[in-house]
């Protein structure tokens, strides 16, 4: 390579933003999320100091096992990311507490923002991912074990047990984001049109419909991880 040419790639190099590979690196020490802030940025504004408390840092709800009574497929998600805990912001790192019911599943879904570490309280869990060589890496993991599903890739946990399990997932990312595939798909709104449902999947309109009333958002009983 010569001179020139490298000068290009270094000022290439100094002009472009890094590529990061999870939130981008903090500026100062706490920029504590103002939830309410009507400013739109990459995150969320930061709270004036003084306002900041240490319950902008406090969360309890992963104590508790979450009800998966009445969910479509036994499983609920307790996020514990920006939103609920505010001081979060700009820091990189969350946690969600997945509980299981006996055969509950959590379906396929991908975290665009995240890469997930998964560690199993209780139970015995079925997971795996997908590349995007279409290679599933599965693995049935049980109590102290722990599973990596790499950001973006398409993942998934059954509970192969006959009693209920839990799991508690880290993140890097403040709020990873979440894509359940059959209901980005099926549940949409607007909804995906039938045609490009039929074709995509070489089934019927019928077939479609049929999923798309089973898919259709009933009571919150889910809680949406964003
Ligand atoms: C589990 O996969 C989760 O996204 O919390
Ligand atoms: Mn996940």
């Amino acid at each position: 390579m010569g001179k020139s040419s490298l000068l290009v790639c270094f000022s290439l190099f100094l002009v472009l933003p890094p590529c990061l590979a999870a939130d981008p690196d903090l500026l100062q020490d706490i920029c504590v999320a103002d939830l309410s802030s009507n400013v739109k940025l990459n995150g969320f504004a930061c709270k004036p100091a003084a306002s900041i408390t240490e319950a902008d840092f406090f969360f309890r709800g992963l104590a508790v096992p979450g009800d998966t009574t009445n969910t479509t497929t036994g499983y609920l998600v307790t996020a514990a990311n920006v939103e609920k805990i505010p001081g979060l912001n700009t820091l990189g790192v969350s946690f969600s507490r997945v509980d299981f019911a006996p055969g509950g599943l959590n379906p396929p879904h991908t975290h665009p923002r995240a890469t997930e570490i998964v560690f199993v309280l209780d139970g015995t869990l079925d997971v795996g991912f997908l590349t995007t060589a279409n290679k599933m890496v599965a693995e049935t993991i049980t109590k102290g074990d722990v599973f990596v599903f790499p950001r973006g890739l398409v993942h998934f946990q059954k509970n192969s047990g006959a009693v209920p399990a839990a799991s508690i997932s880290a993140f890097n990312s403040q709020l990873p984001g979440t894509q359940s595939i059959a209901a980005t798909l099926f549940a949409a709104s607007p909804p995906v049109p039938d045609h490009v449902l039929t074709e995509a999947f070489q089934i019927g309109t019928k077939e479609v419909e049929k999923i798309k009333s089973r898919l259709a958002p009933k009571k919150a009983a889910e809680e949406a991880v964003n």
